[in-house]
């Protein structure tokens, strides 16, 4: 029950995660409108891969939930996350498995986190098992084999992060998901907001930026039945 080892930011230079989640939060906020699920005011929620914890703030924020976790390998990510949280009902931890969480969670979302996990077909099954029977794991990557800009962007993580990057497309998380026993859908995540030029080497072309926002980043819906 061990899996990923903990580090201590995932970003090696601290400071960017910050910048991350400046420039995640329109898009979670995005997400948010288009999960179908609105009413989450007797629910518990889970986010895996949760780093400095703003999903779950902006969650609560915009749909507000009974209780959450946030689960990250990255240790001073989720000291932050405990630093920021106030008095939300969110507790953070640090790792990447999920013992004891059985049958917990209503929702479960990750946002650009299942192209980092070595072993998926184990992540599945651990999101299966910590999923109530009838609930949903929102899984959101554009980080697969089938963006024309993943050859540079895994030069990139690899630089710029501590974790190793998995190549795997579209197809091959459905088929994943799908064996574990999920009923898999999925959808473009057709972000419809201004897209920011920011010239920071993920995005050397402004032109890929706006393909990837609306047409490149996939939402999968995984139930639980
Ligand atoms: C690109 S960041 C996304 C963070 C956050 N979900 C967001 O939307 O800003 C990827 C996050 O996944 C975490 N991560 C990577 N591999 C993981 C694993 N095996 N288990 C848990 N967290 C992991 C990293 O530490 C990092 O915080």
């Amino acid at each position: 029950m061990n899996g990923a080892p903990t580090i201590s930011t995932w970003y090696i230079d601290p400071d960017a995660e910050d910048a991350m989640a400046d420039g995640h939060a329109p898009i979670w906020r995005h997400l948010i409108e288009l999960v179908p699920e609105r009413d989450l005011s007797g629910k518990a929620i889970l986010d895996f891969g949760c780093n400095q914890g703003g999903f779950l703030r902006h969650l609560h924020a915009m749909r507000p939930f009974r209780k959450a976790l946030g689960i990250d390998i990255a240790e001073q990510s989720i000291a932050r996350a405990n630093a920021l949280k106030g008095n939300l009902p969110i507790q953070y931890q640090a790792g990447s498995r999920l013992p004891g969480w059985n049958e917990e969670f209503d929702l479960a979302f990750s946002h650009e986190v299942i192209y980092l996990v070595a072993d998926i077909e184990e992540h599945a099954g651990d999101i299966w098992r910590a999923l109530k029977p009838g609930g949903t794991y929102y899984a959101i990557t554009g980080c697969h084999t089938d963006n024309p800009l993943w050859p540079s962007w895994r030069k990139l993580v690899a630089e710029r992060t501590n974790t190793v990057v998995q190549d795997r497309s579209i197809n091959d998380y459905a088929q994943v998901f799908a064996a574990a026993g999920f009923t898999v859908s999925a959808r473009r995540l057709g972000f419809d907001g201004f897209i920011p030029y920011v010239p920071d080497g993920w995005m050397p072309n402004f032109a890929d930026a706006l393909d990837y926002y609306t047409r490149t980043k996939i939402v999968y819906r995984l139930v639980k039945p």
